[in-house]
């Protein structure tokens, strides 16, 4: 047995809880720890000698409230949290979607931090206990959808208050690469520049599943495009959800008919940050995630300058994006011989890729299947149709009308609109 280790090691201990302990409180301690560390290490060391002459004392430790200081003033929290007082984040409801499980991981911020805690997969398998059935994994734990909170300052800075230092901010909540829910974990988003991957994690579409909750089979939309599409039903809500931003600034995800494939510089020299968390200018930028008529975040050294709102590099790619959606769009309607495929919103006039089939609780007005006319059964679709339909919603739900990625979804458009 090594006592001179075992003394050694048990003194390290000490020394190293009293400090923590001392660093915690406030003036005056760290003297009275300066000296009980003293005596515990002479006592490790055998007999005392004679008491040596008294020490200086210690610099006086620093007062918390100090530190709360450096991130509690206009500056900083609260010059913050007025940029987000602007921001969808702070104003929206949809953080209430996050009383269940399969949406809390977006939606929520508690269950945004469980699924990052727990690393949860974006895996799609069988069922143990009934192998004719699927599991989505990418579901919150049951534990945090009760009142689920919605997205602040902690949920992408989880950093915060942990030791109350002003340093908190950074690491951001996750930066790792982003498996995505929608191909089952398959296919994966990885922003090399900063920022992007945290928003990744929610900004991204999410699963096609048949009744028996499997994922369908997306490469038979290309491989097969002239079969009959029956790999899932289709309803009023069948699609790929609300945030396709990711997959399509990343250029990751979407049904690839055809070829062509390539990403903009934005891809890997910007991150969704360098875009919507710009230096504020107006009621956009910075933490209002906002980046309506911001162009400070285009025009910085080796990206662009003279970048603005009547830039033809700008006018032109979003012109065509509109148009070729339109096209898209038209085209995709007329497979219903005479009667839309696709639902135009009443408010706005626009087709945002829902279907317009008939549900008893969410769309009692629409056409397909409507009790109330005759329930026209809703026409049959081939895969590539049904593809194109995905490309559809991909695109006009990602919103940026070609900014985020314009030669990837250029060509995703141009390749749907030959698919069928
Ligand atoms: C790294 C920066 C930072 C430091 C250091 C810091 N805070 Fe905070 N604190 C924040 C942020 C950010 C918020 C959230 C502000 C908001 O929601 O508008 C916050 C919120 C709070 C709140 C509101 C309740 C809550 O938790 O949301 C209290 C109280 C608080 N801080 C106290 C303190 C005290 C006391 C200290 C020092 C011991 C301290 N903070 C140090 C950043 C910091
Ligand atoms: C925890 C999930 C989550 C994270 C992380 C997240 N978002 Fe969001 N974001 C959402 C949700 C949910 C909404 C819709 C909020 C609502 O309507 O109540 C949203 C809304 C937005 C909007 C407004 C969209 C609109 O329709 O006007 C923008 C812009 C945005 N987010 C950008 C970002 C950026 C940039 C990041 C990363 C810095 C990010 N988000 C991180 C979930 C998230
Ligand atoms: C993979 C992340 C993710 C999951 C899982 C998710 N959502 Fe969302 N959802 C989002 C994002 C991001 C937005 C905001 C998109 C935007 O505003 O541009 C959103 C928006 C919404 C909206 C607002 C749509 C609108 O018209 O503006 C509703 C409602 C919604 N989600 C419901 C749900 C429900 C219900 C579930 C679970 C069944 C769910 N979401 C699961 C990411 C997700
Ligand atoms: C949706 C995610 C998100 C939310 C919510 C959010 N932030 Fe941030 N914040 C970021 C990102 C991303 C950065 C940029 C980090 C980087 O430069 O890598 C950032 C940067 C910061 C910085 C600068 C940090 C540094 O050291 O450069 C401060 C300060 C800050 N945020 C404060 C806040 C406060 C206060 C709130 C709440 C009112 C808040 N943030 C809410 C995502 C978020
Ligand atoms: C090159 C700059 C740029 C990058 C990079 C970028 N965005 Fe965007 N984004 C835009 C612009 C511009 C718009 C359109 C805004 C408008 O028309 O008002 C937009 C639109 C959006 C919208 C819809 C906002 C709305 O008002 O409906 C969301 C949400 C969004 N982006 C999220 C993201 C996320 C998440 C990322 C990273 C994965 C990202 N963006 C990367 C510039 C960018």
């Amino acid at each position: 047995m090594n006592c001179e280790k075992i003394n050694r090691d048990f003194c390290r201990l000490h020394a190293v809880i009293i400090l923590n302990s001392c660093i915690m409180k406030k003036t005056g301690y760290i003297s009275i720890c300066i000296i009980t560390i003293g005596f515990l290490f002479a006592s490790c060391e055998g007999p005392a000698g004679p008491s040596g002459a008294d020490g200086t004392d210690g610099i006086d430790g620093k007062d918390a409230n100090e530190t709360c200081k450096l991130c509690h003033n206009n500056n900083v929290v609260l010059a913050k949290a007025f940029e987000y007082e602007y921001s969808l984040h702070y104003k929206g409801e949809a953080f209430e979607e996050g009383t269940r499980n399969a949406c809390a991981p977006c939606h929520s911020h508690q269950g945004f931090l469980d699924v990052v805690t727990k690393n949860t997969p974006a895996t799609i398998t069988a069922n143990p206990s009934d192998p004719t059935k699927f599991i989505n994994n990418y579901v919150a734990s049951s534990s945090v959808l009760a009142l689920p909170g919605p997205i602040n300052c902690f949920t992408c800075h989880s950093s915060l208050h942990k030791d109350y230092a002003a340093t908190e901010f950074l690491p951001l909540t996750t930066t790792a690469a982003v498996p995505m829910t929608m191909w089952g974990g398959t296919k994966t988003i990885n922003f090399t520049k900063s920022g992007g991957n945290l928003c990744a994690r929610c900004h991204q579409p999410r699963p096609i599943t048949a009744a028996s909750g499997a994922m369908i089979d997306y490469s038979k939309l290309v491989s097969e495009p002239t079969a009959t599409y029956n790999m899932s039903s289709i309803s009023y809500r069948t699609g790929v959800h609300y945030g396709t931003h990711a997959a399509m600034a990343s250029g990751v995800g979407g049904i690839e008919f055809g070829s062509g494939y390539t990403n903009s510089q934005h891809a890997t020299k910007a991150s969704c940050a360098s875009c919507h968390m710009a230096t504020p200018s107006g009621l956009a930028g910075g933490h209002s995630f906002s980046p309506a008529g911001n162009y400070s975040g285009c025009n910085t050294t080796n990206c662009h300058s003279g970048m603005n709102a009547s830039n033809t590099t700008l006018t032109a790619a979003r012109t065509y994006v509109t148009d070729k959606l339109k096209e898209l769009v038209d085209k995709i309607n007329a497979l219903g011989n005479g009667h839309d495929i696709l639902q135009k919103d009443p408010e706005d006039g626009l087709y945002h890729g829902y279907f317009d089939i008939y549900d008893s609780g969410s769309n009692r007005t629409g056409y397909w299947k409507n009790p109330s006319n005759g329930t026209p059964a809703f026409p049959a679709l081939t895969n590539a149709q049904f593809g194109a339909i995905l490309n559809y919603q991909l695109i006009v739900r990602d919103a940026s009308t070609g900014v985020h990625n314009y030669p990837y979804i250029k060509t995703l458009l141009d390749n749907s609109l030959t698919a069928f």
